[in-house]
Order: structure tokens, then C-alpha cells, then sequence
């Protein structure tokens, strides 16, 4: 089996994406995957309708220019193009690197340039990054509850100060337990829900949430 293409409209935008063989459309993590080595299933090939609603998300906001942009768990990377399209410099991160061979290419097809994005085997558990970031972007990442405590402190690493994070998930309790440890720790924001399908496949419910820690309470 080949890559395959796709063409996504984001708002005014078309969007071209290839994705590996075996994920025409992308399967979500429901989809059947050995686990590797680690006993974990990454399913970095897998684009989500969470990453579809991020990246119509950011194109609404219209507030990335010259901003700093890291994407967690990137995948295929495509909220990480769009912030790209609208003028952020974007960092691409995910534990596969053979994900940001597809972030890259994604990338490169859209010609975001190259000297504004960079590409980075990042793991939630054993991040080796000093930089701070402006957005901090992650679709369907929440979805381990074990993972939740290594990500809340990888945000307060990442996110410079007055940073927003901007995470899409559907809205599952392991997704509103991890919101809820998120509020506790200071943090609060907007929610905007989305109804939306990738290309031949149903429509999901999904949720965006722009959240930025509360001064008052840093
Ligand atoms: C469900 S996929 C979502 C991919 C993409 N964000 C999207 O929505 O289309 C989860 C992503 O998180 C990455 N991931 C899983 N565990 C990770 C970890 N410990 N550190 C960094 N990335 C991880 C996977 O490789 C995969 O790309």
C-alpha cells in the first residue's frame, strides 16, 4: 500500500496531507494496533477530527503571527501546519519520530518555511527542552490517565509566561478528569465545541479548550 493524500478544507484554506499506508482517512485510537515494545500504541498514523477542529480553531482566532508554537504528539501534524499557514514559528514534537517524517513532509507540501519550523522527538515522560512557548497545541493526547501527571508539568515547562494552551479531545470523563486536575492547578479558559468528520468517516463531537493559567493564582 502507498501514502495517500488528502485535500482538507480549514477554513479559506486547502490543506494537503499525506498519510501512511494502512491510515486512508486515519483510524482514531479505537482502531486495532499491535501495542510495541513498551506495551504502548501510539497510533501517531492516525489523523483525529480533533486535530480537524483545532486547526479550524486556530485559523478562527487568527491571533499565531510571529507567535511561538510548540505541537505535543503532533502525528501527522496537521494543526501544526495550519498554525504554520497562519504565520506562527512551530515547533513539531511526538515520541515516534517516524510521525515527524510526516509532520516534515506535511510541512514541507504546504509550504510552510523551512527556517520557521523544526522537528523534535519529544516524550511527555523525559522532555529534554528548555524553550518556552507562546500556544502549546496537543489533539488527542489526553486519553492515558498515567500520562496526566507528566503532562500537566510539561505545560508549566513549556507555556511562556501568559502561554495558552490549546488541547482537542472528545469529550470523555479520562478527558474532563484531566481538565478538572487542570483547574485545580490554576488554569482556566473557553471551551468551543465543533461537530465534525474527517473525510468518509462519521461525524465526531469534539471539544477545543483555550485555556491559560490564571495570574491571581500563578
Ligand atoms: C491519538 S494520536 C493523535 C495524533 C494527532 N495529534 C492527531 O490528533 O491526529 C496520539 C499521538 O501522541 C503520541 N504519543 C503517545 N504517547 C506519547 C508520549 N509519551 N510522548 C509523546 N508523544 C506521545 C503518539 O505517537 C501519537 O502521535
Amino acid at each position: 500500500m502507498n501514502d495517500k493524500t488528502l485535500l482538507l478544507e480549514v477554513g479559506d484554506r486547502s490543506v494537503r496531507l499525506t498519510t501512511p499506508p494502512g491510515a486512508p482517512n486515519g483510524h482514531g485510537p479505537e482502531s486495532e494496533s499491535e501495542p510495541e515494545s513498551d506495551g504502548r500504541i501510539y497510533f501517531w498514523w492516525g489523523l483525529t477530527a480533533a486535530a480537524l477542529a483545532l486547526a479550524r480553531e486556530l485559523v478562527a482566532r487568527g491571533d499565531l503571527a510571529d507567535r511561538r508554537v510548540v505541537e505535543l504528539g503532533c502525528g501527522l501534524g496537521l494543526p501544526g501546519v495550519v498554525a504554520g499557514l497562519e504565520g506562527a514559528q512551530v515547533t513539531f514534537t511526538d515520541a515516534k519520530a517516524d510521525a515527524l517524517v510526516y509532520a516534515r513532509q506535511n510541512a514541507g507540501a504546504n509550504d510552510l518555511p523551512r527556517d520557521r519550523t523544526a522537528f523534535e522527538v519529544l516524550d511527555w515522560v523525559h522532555p529534554a527542552t528548555g524553550q518556552r512557548f507562546d500556544f502549546v497545541l496537543g489533539t488527542e493526547i489526553l486519553y492515558d490517565y498515567n500520562m496526566h501527571r507528566a503532562q500537566l508539568d510539561l505545560f508549566d515547562r513549556l507555556l511562556a509566561p501568559g502561554g495558552t494552551l490549546l488541547l482537542a479531545d472528545r469529550r470523555r470523563r479520562v478527558v474532563e478528569r484531566f481538565f478538572g486536575r487542570l483547574r485545580d492547578s490554576g488554569f482556566g479558559g473557553t471551551t468551543t465545541d465543533y461537530n465534525l468528520a474527517l473525510p468518509g468517516e462519521p461525524a465526531h463531537k469534539i471539544t477545543v479548550f483555550a485555556w491559560r493559567r490564571d495570574p491571581e493564582k500563578s
